[in-house]
């Protein structure tokens, strides 16, 4: 079974998707920690973030493989490296590279196939896993997505996260391929004034009612 959830930055998915998983007994993936590992190492690589073809043949050149939910570059877990500052900065311009997505969602299929999964990221709704059995769209704010951002990144100022978030959602939901948008058959959300808990009731509920 596929569980696929789409939304905005700081809409909840990760942690909700990764909770999900946990609960259902089914696989973890999250599609935006393979853009940020291409972006990793790029930048661990000493390539500028912009160069296109440059990014392209580093991400040929490495391997990303999942293990318990973590990302790993050529067998190495780098998930605590994904979501620092520059990685932030950059992984909205190399995921809007078409050839970069087409390795995602090549990488991302064959690691699905024969799994129940619960996977994340822009357009897992609709382009990854238009088939998903279940598609679900978190949104919440951008000033409670800020607020949220501010706890996971010490020392950080609300105005300046606020105003990136702003101009994130811009340039996702304008990309030519691969744009943020709500799949016509998914199930909406708002995430704004919900715990944790409350939106995976929601999910499961909706997941335990019959097809
Ligand atoms: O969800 P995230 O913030 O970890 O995603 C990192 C970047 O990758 C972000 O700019 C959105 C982009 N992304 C994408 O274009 N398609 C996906 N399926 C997942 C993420």
């Amino acid at each position: 079974m596929v569980i696929a959830i789409d939304g905005p930055a700081g809409s909840g998915k990760s942690t909700i998707a990764r909770r999900l998983a946990e609960e259902l007994g089914f696989y973890f993936l999250n599609t935006g920690s393979f853009y940020r590992a291409y972006t990793l190492s790029a930048i661990e690589n000493g390539i500028d973030p912009l160069d296109k073809d440059k990014v392209l043949s580093n991400a040929e050149s490495i391997e990303i493989t999942v293990k318990d939910g973590n990302i790993c570059i050529d067998g190495v877990d780098c998930e605590n490296k994904l979501h620092t500052a520059s990685v932030d900065a950059y992984a909205s311009q190399v995921s809007s590279d078409p050839r970069i997505r087409e390795l995602v969602n090549k990488a991302v299929r064959n690691i699905a196939k024969g799994l129940d999964i619960v996977t994340e990221g822009r357009d897992t709704t609709t382009v990854i896993f238009p088939e998903a059995d279940y598609k679900f769209y978190f949104d919440a704010s951008p000033e409670v997505r800020a607020k949220r951002r501010m706890q996971d990144q010490e020392g950080s100022d609300y105005q300046t996260i606020l105003k990136a978030i702003e101009e994130r959602d811009k340039m996702d939901k304008e990309k030519a391929v691969g744009a943020l948008k709500i799949a016509d058959n998914a199930i909406y959300i708002d995430t704004s004034l919900l715990t944790i808990s409350q939106v995976c009731e929601k999910v499961i509920e909706a997941v335990r009612e019959p097809l």
